[in-house]
């Protein structure tokens, strides 16, 4: 934990569309979280090249290591999502290809939080399970309760694309507050 009770968790968002819903859900993470949580956003995961494993035996990229280098002194990682497919956006996949084969493994041991809405009725939660299966390899605490799914996002944004719905602003909040106990409990 970074300072006398302080939290410092980061966010990482599955969605390149500069539209994104998502991308709404993740701003709207700071202004929801607990005093004593800040929550910073990761920078985009749009250039991450695709894993190919001949590239990595000449070495990491450098956008792989810099993400790394900001998840890993952080308290813990809010993953925000889209849902493709039934399951999780190739781009986020990718990404976490990249992570997992570094030494040491940046989200190895680290508290995990999931969100995820879509414009379909179950709000990207066939993702969330999927991205759970991932992060038991990758050895993450995933918190399992609240859910953040967020069905018909479309709706729940203003005119601006600013996350304007009040349940699921609450429901986020709640899911901030459980997240914060759940990485002092993993301490
Ligand atoms: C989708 N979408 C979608 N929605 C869903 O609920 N389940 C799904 O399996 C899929 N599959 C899917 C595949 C592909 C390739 C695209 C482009 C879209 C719709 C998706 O929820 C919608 O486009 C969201 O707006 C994407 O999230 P962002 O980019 O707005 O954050």
């Amino acid at each position: 934990m970074s300072e006398a009770g302080a939290l410092k968790v980061v966010s990482l968002l599955g969605s390149l569309r500069k539209g994104s819903y998502n991308g709404a859900i993740a701003r709207a993470l700071p202004a929801l979280a607990p005093p004593e949580m800040t929550i910073e956003a990761l920078p985009s995961i749009r250039d991450f090249p695709l894993y190919d494993a001949d590239l990595h035996a000449s070495g990491f990229p450098p956008v792989v290591t810099a993400l790394a280098a900001r998840i890993a002194p952080a308290d813990g990682v809010i993953i925000v999502t889209p849902e493709y497919n039934y399951s999780i956006p190739g781009v986020l996949k990718n990404a976490i290809d990249w992570l997992s084969r570094l030494t040491p493994q940046p989200i190895a041991g680290k508290p995990v939080a999931l969100a995820s809405g879509s414009m379909g009725m179950l709000g990207g939660a066939r993702a969330q399970y999927h991205l759970r299966q991932s992060m038991v390899f990758l050895d993450a605490y995933v918190l399992n309760r609240p859910e953040v799914i967020v069905p018909a996002v479309q709706t729940k944004v203003d005119a601006n694309g600013e996350l304007a719905d009040k349940a699921v602003r609450d429901v986020i909040a709640a899911q901030l507050k459980a997240f914060a106990a759940f990485i002092r409990r993993l301490g």
